[in-house]
């Protein structure tokens, strides 16, 4: 067992939320109370929701000022929290899914009067995906939001999950009063803009106290009573295994703005949340304590100067100990690289570090040898499984302005599907490139790097699909046969798998339909596994 101390230190996780719910507010409550931040305000949110879709030159500023938000280290009772950021807006929603393949648990932020949105729904659908343990964190109470139970049935209804309230809310909006924390029994009395102190925290020895509805006023009080029977009666004991297991998610109210209900899950978190885990590769499993690094890159960012290609890859150490100047093995490349100046993250600060340990980011300066899913190691040969690419939702086929300019457009558009900006498809039987892309919103970035970064000229023409399927087959005939009937449709992704364009759900399941030979899976991870 290598590095176990420094292995049960580590708690690495995201939050994520629909836009406005309260992700960075909360954030820089959870840096405030590690000591990360001295004053509120520092965070730099990463706004880029706030600007219009032709705001491009403001989102790439933006999403400068996000390379350091992008990992944020910090410590807490002894516990060192490694929280990864990831983008508000929906169009990079791509961005985010990768961030949580590196993750370990998650904080969801619920807006108790909007309830479940549509990024909730698809953020969750990731994490169930990959069995992530879960909290749920539901903010804003101090406005008048929906009513408590109903609230509490939509979330596990929506999202499907079994929910664990850990506090249990009296009133919302003007009438909020406090939070009772059903795990240690203490009335929490909720003061705006609260330091989070244990002074606000009343003990009791149970409900019936007096002190209780001397407090809360007898009706709120006989209310909270009634409450906490019916939810103590319907759910018992968090069982943390559940939550590991990620079948029950803990529920916390509270006020990210005003501080209020933060302190009680943190503590919740550094207490039940998993320590960096064993992860599966196309080869065996790989456990943190083994003595050989292993790592994989979920994260590629841009150097903002034109005139510099060079980027930060961020990579996820996964077992053993990273160090600075050893020799690792890429193993797409099969080809061994050293780090001089790999960056940690610790108070948000990027500054050079030594050495990283399983839960850690470590921030890698690349000239163009990474792409996401990349995997270093101390010699063996395999990939982490379970960084899929998904599909694209809108696709674009790339018109070169410029012929003279071709081969610079040729690098321009593979370095930048490298890091994820978007995919790249070579239409089968032609040459023609399609981009696919989450949202609109990165071709307009794509289209402004291209001319920035290589000085190529481009202009996209709206194709008519709605989504991507990689196609395999055991029967090679069969999926040749296709691929030749449906040259229009069919095409190669960067990697060179074979992918089914579909230009609707009709279409799609009529071909699965007349094709049981063949396979259409949603994201690439099939290839990975069999890498
Ligand atoms: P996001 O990162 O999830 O997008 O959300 P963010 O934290 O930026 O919060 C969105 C808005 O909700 C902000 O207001 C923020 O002040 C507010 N907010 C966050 N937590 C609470 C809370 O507990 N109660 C109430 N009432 N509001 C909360 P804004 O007006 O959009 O931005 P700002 O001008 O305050 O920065």
């Amino acid at each position: 067992m290598k590095y176990q101390n420094e292995i049960n230190k580590r708690r690495t996780f995201a939050i994520i939320s629909h836009p406005d719910a309260g992700k960075t507010t909360l954030t820089e409550k959870l840096l405030l109370f590690g000591g990360a931040i001295q004053v509120a305000g520092a965070v730099k949110s990463n706004k880029i929701k706030k600007f219009a879709t032709s705001d491009f030159m403001e989102i790439e500023r933006q999403r400068g000022i996000s390379v350091a938000t992008s990992v944020m280290t910090f410590e807490y009772k002894n516990i060192l929290i490694n929280l990864l950021d990831t983008p508000g807006h929906k169009d990079f929603a791509e961005d985010t899914f990768r961030t949580l393949t590196a993750v370990d648990s998650v904080i969801l932020v619920i807006d108790s009067v909007n309830g479940v949105e549509e990024q909730t729904r698809r953020l969750m659908e990731v994490c169930r995906m990959r069995d992530t343990p879960v909290i749920v964190f539901v903010n804003k109470m101090d406005r008048d939001g929906k009513n408590r139970f109903d609230l509490l049935e939509e979330i596990e209804k929506e999202l499907s999950i079994h929910l664990h309230p850990m506090t249990w809310p009296i009133n919302s909006g003007k009438e909020f009063k406090g939070v009772y924390n059903l795990h240690d029994k203490s009335l929490r009395l909720f003061t705006a803009n609260t330091k989070g102190n244990d002074e606000d925290v009343i003990s009791i020895n149970s409900l019936t106290d007096a002190v209780v509805d001397e407090k809360l006023g007898e009706k709120d009080a006989a209310t909270l009573r009634e409450d906490v029977e019916l939810v103590d009666g319907v759910h018992g004991q968090l069982k943390v295994e559940d939550y590991l297991a990620a079948k029950v998610a803990p529920v916390f109210y509270g006020s990210a703005i005003n501080n209020f209900g933060v302190k009680e899950m943190l503590d919740t978190f550094i207490r039940i949340a998993p320590l960096p885990q064993c992860r599966p590769t196309s080869v065996r499993e790989v456990c943190p304590d083994e003595e050989k690094l292993s790592g994989f890159v979920f994260k590629i960012h841009a150097n903002l100067d034109p005139k510099h290609r060079d980027r930060i890859a961020f990579m996820r150490v996964c077992s053993g100990k990273f160090e600075r100047n050893k020799y690792y093995h890429h193993v797409r490349l099969d080809k061994d690289i050293r780090f001089s100046n790999p960056y940690s993250f610790m108070a948000r600060e990027k500054s050079i570090v030594e050495d990283a340990f399983p839960g850690d980011v470590v921030g890698l300066f690349d000239t163009g040898n990474f792409k996401i899913g990349d995997t270093l190691t101390e010699g063996e040969n395999f990939y982490f499984t379970g960084i899929p690419t998904f599909s694209p939702e809108i696709f674009k086929e790339v018109q070169n302005k410029d012929p003279m300019k071709t081969k610079q457009l040729e690098k321009g558009l593979l370095q930048l599907t490298d890091e994820g900006v978007a995919q790249l498809f070579t239409q089968h039987g032609g040459n023609k490139k399609i981009i696919g892309c989450v949202g609109e919103l990165q071709f307009e970035v794509i289209q402004y790097r291209l001319l920035h970064e290589y000085g190529a000229s481009v202009q996209f023409n709206t194709l008519p699909f709605y989504k991507a399927c990689w196609i395999t087959s055991d029967d090679q005939k069969k999926l040749d046969e296709f691929t030749r009937f449906k040259q229009a449709n069919v095409g190669l992704d960067k990697d060179g798998h074979q992918v089914y364009l579909a230009q609707s759900e009709w279409f799609l399941n009529t071909e699965r339909k007349n094709n049981p030979d063949i396979e259409f899976h949603f994201t690439s991870e099939v290839h990975k596994e069999t890498a």
